[in-house]
């Protein structure tokens, strides 16, 4: 048995940590493709050595581009990988351009399809990683939902063969390496438990608006009165502050370059609040027990949402939010018992076998 899997991006790597485990224990033999989307070393490289990841049979060394660009290149690149290797399954994860490009490309050659973190949903219809989502979802041949809403979305789109719940690989991950998250990170930057809060933003629709990006910057400004802002800065939200000329607003924040799975993780566990649209951070902080405030105006990891965990905010009320930051009473398991592997690489057994 032959499966390949394509990654690409930050979180596919994060992922790819768990399935690469797994076939590894089951003794079957995973073909990994880099799409290269992600190509700077702390989006890229960092991760695979870190997390223990084979290195990648082929890198398709894509890089930056349009959406069509990137989406395009990697399809004609990933066909002729796939020509060559023949695999028996191809897997794909999450909802970037480097998940959709490898989704058209297997299922147009009639290779069976699984999707890892299946029938998530979210607002707006239209942002890249929705689309990507959606379309994936309906030309996949297996579909591994992290969550049971994940499930019902897929059967609202009349989606329902195939469709496993199988938990988050994500909380996978974070089970294994919880005892290996340490605060050393504090001491370098100076930094004490409880008295910071951690910051991400990359979405296009938050970064790619000069207004809005100035908005939220100016908002983080208001809580970096009362409490220290340390920001980890996507390169892509790096260039927007750059072309919009709003340097000035990061002053006096802790300003960091993306950080590796530890240490980010570190960073989260002692920290005050999370403030962020990742959606892999948003449950990060929910595994380390910390609130996160989404700037989004919805999301896919709805259960945090609903159980009062994490709050939504738009562009305008973050500091108001702050302010607000009611109880937090934690609820276990929401996102499966830590097994998510082992299931995923149990069904595709049974698939192809
Ligand atoms: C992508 C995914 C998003 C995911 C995120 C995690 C899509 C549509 N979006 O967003 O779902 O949550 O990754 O990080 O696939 N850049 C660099 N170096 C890098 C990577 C990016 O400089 O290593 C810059 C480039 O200017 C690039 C821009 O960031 O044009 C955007 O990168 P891209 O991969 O298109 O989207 P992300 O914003 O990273």
């Amino acid at each position: 048995m032959k499966v390949l899997s394509l990654i690409g991006t930050r979180p596919q790597y994060i992922k790819e940590a768990i399935l690469n485990q797994e076939f590894k224990n089951k003794g079957i033999n995973e073909i990994l493709v880099d799409s290269g989307q992600h190509y700077d070393s702390n989006m890229s490289g960092i991760f695979l050595s870190s997390l223990n990841i084979n290195k990648p049979d082929y890198n398709l060394n894509i890089g930056s581009g349009t959406h069509a660009e990137a989406t395009a290149g990697i399809m004609i690149k990933f066909e002729k990988v796939i020509e060559k290797v023949k695999p028996d399954l191809i897997l794909v994860y999450g909802d970037t351009n480097t998940t959709l490009a490898g989704a058209i490309v297997a299922a147009k050659l009639k290779i069976k399809l699984a999707h890892i973190e299946a029938g998530m949903r979210s607002l707006p219809k239209n942002s890249p990683e929705e689309i990507n989502r959606v379309l994936t979802d309906r030309i996949s041949d297996l579909l591994f939902c992290p969550s049971k809403s994940a499930v019902k979305n897929l059967k609202l789109e009349n989606i329902r063969n195939n469709v496993y719940y199988v938990g988050d690989v994500m909380y996978d991950l974070y089970s294994i390496l919880k005892n290996k998250i340490s605060g050393n990170i504090l001491k370098k930057l100076n930094l004490f438990e409880n008295e910071y809060i951690v910051v991400t933003l990359h979405r296009d629709f938050n970064v790619d608006n000069k207004e809005k990006l100035k908005t939220i910057l100016n908002e983080l400004k208001k809580i970096n009165k009362e409490i220290k802002i340390v920001f980890t800065v996507h390169p892509r939200t790096k260039q927007r502050i750059k072309d919009f000329n709003l340097e000035k607003l990061l002053k006096g924040f802790i300003i960091l370059e993306p950080l590796d799975y530890l240490n980010l993780s570190g960073l989260v566990k002692y920290s005050k609040l999370v403030i962020t649209d990742s959606g892999g951070l948003q449950k990060e902080a929910y595994f380390a027990g910390k609130r996160a405030i989404v700037v989004m105006p919805d999301t896919a990891w709805i259960e945090l949402i609903i159980n009062k965990l994490n709050i939504l905010s738009d562009e305008y009320n973050i500091y108001n939010t702050f302010l607000k930051n009611s109880k937090y009473n934690y609820v276990p398991n929401i996102y499966g018992d830590g097994k998510s592997g082992e299931k995923i690489v149990d069904y595709i057994v049974k698939l192809i076998k």
